[in-house]
């Protein structure tokens, strides 16, 4: 069942424009992932197969079985959010407004979540996760990574990675986010349980592996000791870097070779030479200092320099508990002077190399049909009407959500 979108305000394609001359509409690069951040008007988009199938300008538009009328609406891809904690209990409102009152942020908050998960049954976390979950995808993200990292016992790792891989693919073992209090005296024989019994049981659910590399969390060599054993276990590398205060998180994720180093707050020359032509994207999650009040990354200064930039989100109980890429969108923008094109582009076709992936974060031919409908006419409007629920309509996979009806086959359907 094909399906037209025509009447598109403004497409977010993150492909070269289609050369119409030369009958080549819409083939653009698709299956080679995202290019920079391109918009046209007056197109038109085919979905067949839950793929993309054809995009260029609307009176070209091939039929297709069933057509959608955007309405003058902007389409984007749907957003790539590549770093987010959603296996948890509880919550921190408390810590969040006793920092708004002066107090500082401190990574010790950690284990309030982590006593609050231990006990809590696998239904309740699933819960609260797939709450997460639909939360992000009434904001227009379509693709999330989600951590482990509040269980800390080859069990409770185990058991979160377990459920993080019921909805989504990008998984990401986190054993090594803070030293739990059992193992406070001793660190070493923690890493080793990281490094050993507690990777064995989690790796077979996970893609990525990841550590909090950070004063008060794990050291550079205890850092490279966790990401060289994810490694071997065939998993791909990420890291908390350079949160904080500076530190070896960002050299270490581009000597090993990570997909990301995420945070990135406080970065000196070296870093951003380190991340400049490397394969490691400087994922910046803005929504954090917004709700630590800590100084943001300098962004310009990376992007001016030629690093790969993402967005995400960082969605978790204590450092920032927000799910909404529109608003760390808009925060990039005014608070880290990426241009509207910039931001929306780390938030798409970042966040897809963030996670190694080419399917997503544009809309060539052959990519997955995960597109965004604005209840606007661009892009731009995600920065220019902060905090506005923007998102009038999405498809996954090919399926269509638009307007709170399901799109499905040629008919619409009532209900979420
Ligand atoms: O990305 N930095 C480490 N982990 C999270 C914070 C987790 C928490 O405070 O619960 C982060 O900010
Ligand atoms: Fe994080």
């Amino acid at each position: 069942m094909s399906v037209l979108i025509t009447n598109i305000g403004e497409l977010v394609t993150n492909q070269p424009e289609p050369d119409a001359r030369a009958g080549r509409e819409g083939s653009g690069s698709g299956r080679d992932g995202a290019g920079p951040f391109a918009a046209v008007t007056g197109a038109a988009l085919v979905i067949d197969e839950g793929r993309v199938a054809w995009t260029g300008p609307a009176p070209r538009a091939p039929a297709a079985d069933q057509a959608v009328d955007a309405g003058g609406r902007a389409v984007l891809p749907g957003f790539v959010d590549s770093h987010a904690h959603l296996v948890f209990a509880g919550e921190r409102g408390a810590e969040f407004a006793a920092r708004m009152a002066g107090q500082p942020y401190r990574a010790g908050g950690i284990r309030s979540t982590v006593a609050a998960t231990r006990d809590a049954d696998d239904d309740a976390l699933r819960a609260n996760l797939r709450g997460l979950a639909a939360e992000m995808l009434t904001q227009g993200t379509t693709t999330f990574e989600c951590k482990s990292g509040y269980g800390l016992t080859v069990r409770d790792e185990e058991r979160s990675v377990a459920l993080a891989a019921e909805v989504t693919p990008e998984v990401t073992y986190l054993g090594a986010h803070v030293v739990p209090p059992e193992f406070e005296a001793d660190p070493d024989g923690y890493v080793d349980l990281v490094c050993g019994t507690m990777l064995e049981a989690c790796a077979p659910h996970a893609r990525w592996v990841d550590v909090f590399c950070e004063r008060g969390a794990f050291g550079r060599d205890e850092a490279q000791m966790v990401l060289v054993a994810g490694l071997a276990a065939g998993l791909d590398a990420r890291v908390h870097a350079n949160q904080l205060g500076p530190g070896p998180g960002v050299q270490l994720a581009v000597q090993i070779g990570a997909a990301s180093a995420d945070h990135c707050t406080y970065l000196d020359g070296a870093d951003v030479d380190a991340l400049v032509g490397s394969g490691t994207v400087a994922t910046l999650l803005p929504g954090v200092e917004f709700s630590t009040r800590q100084p943001y990354p300098d962004a310009r200064r990376l992007l001016d320099a030629g690093a790969t930039v993402a967005l995400a989100t960082d969605c978790n109980p204590g450092s920032c508990f927000t799910s909404s890429m529109p608003f760390c969108i808009a925060l990039a923008v005014r608070e880290m002077h990426l241009t509207t094109q910039e931001a929306v582009w780390a938030a798409t076709a970042g966040g897809a190399r963030a996670l190694r992936r080419t399917d997503v974060g544009h809309l060539g031919v052959g990519a997955r049909a995960d597109l965004v409908m604005l209840e606007a006419p661009s892009h731009s409007y995600l920065a220019y009407r902060p905090g506005v629920p923007l998102v009038a309509g999405f498809w996954l996979n090919g399926q269509g959500v638009v307007g709170g009806q399901k799109v499905v086959g040629g008919e619409m359907m009532v209900g979420g």
